[in-house]
């Protein structure tokens, strides 16, 4: 069980402080499959990055499995079962995505076979890119399903993935979220997804709004789904003053 109570996240800037995230408090209980949605802009990849290690909140506090992980670093959080997809994947001169995997697996030697598993969960096949370097050589599709199947290589307990759609062709797109059904169907894990995706979104047991660094809403799918959509039809509230006149 993941639990974050009262997560604050400020920074410093020439105009003063700014308030990214602002108490944010949440359970999230095992195998369960939780997306956050929100704006451009709303706090859910900071909050990703505050829950595997990568950014130190101001305050509060992040629990899991009912240990205090607040101070623990990213390796040690990733021993203890999290992981995370960046929204943009970094790309890794001279490593192979064989050694990628190898790493991932934390394994001495992974066969083809199980390469070609991960590999195919994201629709690539592990003749063409098992011995190509994760480089500028491929492109920006490629690299985040590379990463993605390094995440599910990894096996963790939690697996964040930061916006998984970003770039993905449809037939990939469709290979991974039978992949992430399968996954919460076997209850092999804790999911949570950040996606603007209507497809993704309707996997989660629950949704979460992130918006202004607040969790604005949240509830199940049939609940949020229509408030998204009434939302998303608003108009500018600039320009509908201006056509009033
Ligand atoms: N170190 C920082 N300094 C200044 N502003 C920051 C910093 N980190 C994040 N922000 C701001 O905090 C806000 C939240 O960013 P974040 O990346 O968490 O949003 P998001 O919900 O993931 O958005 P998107 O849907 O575009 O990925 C943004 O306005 C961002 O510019
Ligand atoms: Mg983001």
């Amino acid at each position: 069980m993941l639990e974050l109570k009262h997560i604050h996240y400020s920074v410093t800037t020439p105009e003063g402080v700014l308030d990214i995230l602002k108490d944010i408090n949440l359970v999230i209980d095992d195998h369960k499959l939780i997306v956050f949605t929100g704006p451009n802009g709303g706090g859910k990849t900071t909050l990703a990055k505050i829950i595997m290690g990568l950014v130190q909140p101001t305050g509060g506090q992040i629990l899991f499995n009912g240990q205090d992980v607040t101070n623990l670093s990213i390796t040690e959080r990733a021993k203890l079962g999290i992981s995370y997809g960046f929204q943009q994947p970094p790309r890794f001169k001279g490593i192979t995505v064989h050694d990628l995997l190898l790493l991932s697996a934390g394994e001495e030697k992974l066969s083809k076979d199980r390469c070609c598993q991960y590999l195919t969960k994201v629709g690539l096949c592990a003749n063409d890119y098992l011995d190509r370097e994760v480089d500028v050589s491929l492109s920006g599709g490629e690299v985040k399903r590379i990463e993605i199947a390094t995440i599910l290589a990894r096996n963790s307990q939690l697996m964040i993935f930061d916006e998984p759609e970003a770039g993905i062709d449809l037939w990939s797109f469709a290979r991974l979220t039978e992949t992430f059904e399968q996954i919460h169907r076997q209850q092999d894990a804790t999911m949570i997804i950040i996606s603007h995706q209507e497809r993704i979104i309707q996997l989660a047991d629950e949704i979460v709004v992130v918006a202004g660094g607040q969790v604005a809403n949240r509830g199940t799918t049939e609940e949020i789904f229509p408030l998204i959509l009434a939302n998303t039809l608003g108009g500018c509230p600039v320009l509908q003053k201006e056509e009033s006149k």
